[in-house]
């Protein structure tokens, strides 16, 4: 099972945490239910780039309510097609 960590640390949160953990929520409950579990963590010390965003170990820093879904497309619809393409 893969994992989304989302920092809700004071800054991140500030910036948007919660609506970056609603949005892609929503994405897992339509796509990845079973598949894919959604935590929150601390602060990551990437605090000035906005909403800081763990998918397993790759990092995502700076990431916006728009980016929700081109990260979740990414990392989890486009590895259906070619099956696993685990790095
Ligand atoms: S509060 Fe999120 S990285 Fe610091």
């Amino acid at each position: 099972m893969k994992t989304i960590k989302v920092c809700v640390g004071s800054s991140c949160f500030l910036r948007g945490a919660s609506e970056v953990i609603d949005l892609f929520q929503s994405l897992i409950d339509k796509h990845g239910q079973g598949k894919v579990k959604l935590a929150g963590m601390f602060c990551q010390e990437k605090c000035t780039k906005g909403v800081t965003v763990f998918v397993d170990e790759e990092i995502f820093s700076g990431v916006g309510r728009e980016d929700v879904a081109k990260i979740f497309q990414k990392k989890f619809l486009d590895n259906k097609r070619g099956e696993e393409k685990e790095e």
